[in-house]
């Protein structure tokens, strides 16, 4: 059984240090779910990019970790919401290399490719949740455990 007490939280991400309290926030709580140190860096890349997009293009918002699991697995959900401009053509905004801004572009795909599951749910003028879920590896059953 995992400890999972300190995982659930909501964190404002309002300015750069609020940056910094979600990937502290992120690293703990997965380090609590058991995730190895690769995986927790991967979690923590993957926050630390969709934070900075609720807060340099949704204009602010708040991060949601939870605790979940299914069949006996662990896992750590994190949803970043905004109530910014939404994003018009998802499948553009997820293509490595496009910026709206001055930036490279990476940072949605990139969260994407570093997570178990991945959703957006965006509607125009109104704002942005990106869902993100990973689940702790398991080691591979001994063959004489089975
Ligand atoms: N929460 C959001 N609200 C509105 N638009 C968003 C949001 N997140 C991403 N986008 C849009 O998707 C585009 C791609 O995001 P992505 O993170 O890949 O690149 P970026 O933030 O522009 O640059 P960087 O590589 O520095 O992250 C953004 O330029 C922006 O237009
Ligand atoms: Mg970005």
């Amino acid at each position: 059984m995992s400890t999972a007490a300190g995982v659930e939280a909501r964190l404002p991400i309002r300015s750069d240090m609020d940056l910094v309290w979600v990937r502290q926030h992120v690293r703990q709580a997965a380090a609590r779910l058991g995730f190895g140190l690769v995986d927790q860096t991967k979690l923590v890349t993957a926050a630390s990019e969709l934070a900075r997009n609720t807060l340099v293009h949704g204009g602010g918002g708040l991060m949601e970790a939870s605790h979940v699991t299914t069949g006996g697995v662990d896992g750590l959900r994190l949803a970043f919401s905004d109530s910014g401009p939404g994003i018009p053509d998802l499948d553009r905004a997820l293509s490595d290399g496009y910026t709206s801004g001055g930036g490279l572009g990476m940072g949605l795909g990139g969260a994407r490719r570093l997570v178990h599951d991945f959703e957006v749910e965006s509607v125009p003028e109104s704002g942005t949740t990106v869902r993100v879920t990973s689940w702790v590896a398991r080691p591979p059953r001994r063959r004489e455990d089975v």
